[in-house]
């Protein structure tokens, strides 16, 4: 959240002016520091506000990360699992193997996983910085359901790094149920998400209406309606444009029922 108001105010600032990113949380350091994206919050929508805006560096210490609250660590691994899925198998099997040490915070195992996170995000954002030439949407799997869940519960329910987690879960469902997505892939997703202690749907007491809503507010401001990025498999992400709001409510009606 400092991080993306303040990239927000060193860019409106007298027009403007240099500033680095020093991220303590693990989901700033692996991804709200990295892209340049930086916006605020008004009238209710979140990130309504807001410009690219690269910060000259990022400087991150895992230190920093000791006093880091165990829900917010966890968090982060929402986004380091959603990187390891769209782009980098190896990474997913070292989750696998030593997710439990990585949130101790090993010392050589986190800043390894951390600084792969950076590169790759960076990778993918200096391809497509502003968004445009396809590639950097990528980074939105698990985000069109993930977005919806984090609005419906208010922005308290969950925070960003869980709804984007019960997104993904979400998302290889519906990833399933279109013929894209394997169903070992789906297993295997769910396994690590939940082994993280993120949540693989949204909590009770979610407003399904206000998920629909959200849904639908999204559609409006993507040209091309609702775009969902599903999983061919582990690195293989593809955006589909065609996915029937049956099979989404489909999806939707499992989670609420279970
Ligand atoms: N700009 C982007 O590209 C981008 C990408 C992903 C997420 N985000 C945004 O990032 C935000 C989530 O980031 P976050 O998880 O860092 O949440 P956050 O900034 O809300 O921080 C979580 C909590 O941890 C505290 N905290 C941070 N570092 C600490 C430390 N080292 N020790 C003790 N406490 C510490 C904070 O004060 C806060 O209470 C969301 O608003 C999300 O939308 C932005
Ligand atoms: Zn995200």
């Amino acid at each position: 959240m400092a991080g993306d108001f303040s990239g927000f105010v060193a860019g409106t600032y007298l027009r403007g002016m240099p500033y680095v990113q020093a991220p303590t949380s693990l989901l700033a350091m692996v991804d709200a520091s990295i892209g340049g994206k930086t916006a605020i919050n008004h009238a209710g929508a979140k990130n309504i506000v807001g410009l690219f805006n690269q910060p000259r560096a990022v400087v991150a210490d895992i230190a920093t990360l000791k006093t880091l609250p165990q829900r917010a660590l966890v968090e982060g691994m929402g986004e380091v699992i959603k990187h390891a899925l769209i782009r980098d198998a190896d990474m997913l099997s070292t989750l696998e193997e030593r997710l439990e040490d990585l949130l101790a915070l090993e010392p050589e195992l986190a800043t390894g996983i951390i600084a792969r996170n950076m590169a790759l995000k960076g990778a993918i954002v200096s391809q497509d910085e502003r968004e445009t030439g396809g590639v950097r949407e990528l980074l939105n799997y698990g985000h069109t359901l993930g977005h919806a869940f984090e609005a419906a519960g208010g922005y308290e329910a969950l925070l960003h790094g869980e709804a984007v987690a019960a997104g993904m879960v979400a998302a290889g469902e519906i990833g399933r149920r279109v013929g894209v997505t394997p169903p070992d892939l789906v297993e295997r997703q769910h396994a690590l998400i939940e082994r993280a202690g993120l949540p693989t749907k949204p909590p009770a007491g979610i407003d399904r209406e206000r998920i629909r809503a959200a849904l639908k507010m999204d559609k409006k401001i993507v040209a091309g309606g609702q775009r969902w990025v599903l999983l061919e498999g582990v690195g293989r992400p593809v955006v589909r444009a065609d996915v029937p709001t049956a099979v989404v409510e489909a999806v939707l009606d499992e989670l609420f029922r279970a």
